[in-house]
């Protein structure tokens, strides 16, 4: 590949990062959960580059980002995805459109990515060729100038390597597709840190509408519960199992750090329970511990490589720090392996979102009993 010069724009620059969009180029652009790799969702073209420049396989489908513009359209957000080709008629004509359009309208802006039936004007190679389409509206300032000037939905994977850490500041960015990608918007830190909640959403036989969450986020499943009034299922995982892929990107191993990562279940015990466990499993070499708060870190391990995620046990915060603690433990070249431990109140969303990504990152699942 021939390496490109990757401009660095401000956030005064939002016409030039469109115009670069609008002639066909791909721009790393901020959102409040990371920073994605935006391209025109329209455009084969453009898809087909973003999956060259963050060499991901074929087989997992792009987000498709839109205007919050959508919201004031007098017919309401799903009529408007599918006024603009983006989801297909058939799901305005689903019973449960209602609920859908009233947990858009408590939901978006923000970190939800809702997966529904493709529209005519989203091409095969956004959707990896699936019938269904991923839809999320962004809350972040800059990308949704961007989007009010390009005036077409952007499709936007984080905008890392395939399989690599989540990229939550422009310098994470420049990290991983330096010379890949035509530019990036500086928008400064991300301020969720974890990728936005995916919800599938179909319809039944029987005409009742099966959600089911495919990746834990911010938004929680409780939250999704009761603004639909159903229960959602579990579908975290599906990908790891089933031949029939659920969210492709899903995979077992991701959000990977090259150095490897083990995980203690639950807080760290006291040292010596540690040291054993550590010992059990055969480790060897300088850990970096990585701890969910200040109390663990400061007893146990006053003189060793350490990473507090929060001082304050605030899942916000530690959600926020998450990426950029796994980089910069991983680029130490003073440290071997990284032992981290789960969050315990796995059921809130920034919480389950933190486990997740933890347990995609590390190398020990079948470890995992103490
Ligand atoms: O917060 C986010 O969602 C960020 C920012 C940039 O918006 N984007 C993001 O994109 O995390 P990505 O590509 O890294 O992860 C998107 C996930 C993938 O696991 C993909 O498989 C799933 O969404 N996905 C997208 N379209 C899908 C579809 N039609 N059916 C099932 N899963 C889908
Ligand atoms: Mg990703």
């Amino acid at each position: 590949m021939k390496p490109l010069i990757t401009r660095h724009l401000g956030p005064d620059e939002i016409e030039l990062a469109a115009s670069i969009l609008t002639l066909g180029g791909l721009v790393a652009l901020p959102t409040e959960t990371v920073y994605g790799l935006a391209g025109n969702a329209f455009s084969s073209e453009s898809a087909l580059k973003i999956f060259k420049a963050k060499e991901r396989p074929a087989f997992d489908p792009l987000i498709t980002h839109v205007s919050e513009k959508l919201l004031s359209m007098p017919g309401g957000v799903l009529n408007a995805l599918v006024e603009s080709g983006v989801i297909d008629r058939s799901t305005t004509a689903w019973k449960a459109a209602p609920a859908i359009e009233n947990l858009i309208q408590e939901f978006w802006p923000g970190p939800l990515t809702l997966i529904l039936p493709r529209g005519s004007k989203i091409p095969d190679e956004v959707t990896s060729g699936s019938p269904r389409v991923g839809v999320r509206m962004p809350e972040n300032v800059l990308f949704q100038k961007v989007l009010s000037l390009t005036g077409f939905p952007l499709a936007a994977p984080s905008a890392n390597r395939f399989g690599r850490i989540s990229p939550t500041t422009s310098g994470h960015v420049k990290a991983e597709l330096d010379g890949r990608i035509d530019a990036i918007l500086d928008g400064g830190p991300c301020s969720v840190g974890v990728e936005s909640t995916i919800l599938s959403l179909e319809e039944s036989d029987q005409q009742s509408l099966i959600a089911t969450l495919l990746r834990p986020g911010k938004i929680s499943r409780a939250a999704l519960e009761i603004s639909l009034g159903i229960p959602v299922g579990d579908g975290v995982g599906l990908g790891e199992k089933n031949q029939k892929i659920a969210a492709p990107g899903m995979l077992d191993q991701h959000y990977a750090p090259t150095k490897p990562l083990f995980l203690y279940p639950g807080p760290f015990p006291n040292r010596m329970l540690l040291d054993s466990w550590i010992q059990k499993i055969g480790l060897t070499g300088t850990p970096a511990f990585l701890c969910q708060d200040l109390n663990s870190a400061e007893q146990l391990f006053p003189d060793e490589h350490r990473s507090i995620l929060t001082p304050e046990a605030d899942p916000a915060a530690a959600a926020r720090a998450l990426f950029s603690v796994l980089r910069s433990l991983d680029e130490n070249a003073a440290i071997d392996f990284i032992l981290a431990e789960l969050p315990e109140n796995t059921e809130e969303g920034l919480s389950a979102a933190i486990a997740d990504r933890l347990n995609r990152a590390s190398v020990n699942k079948p470890l995992l009993k103490r």
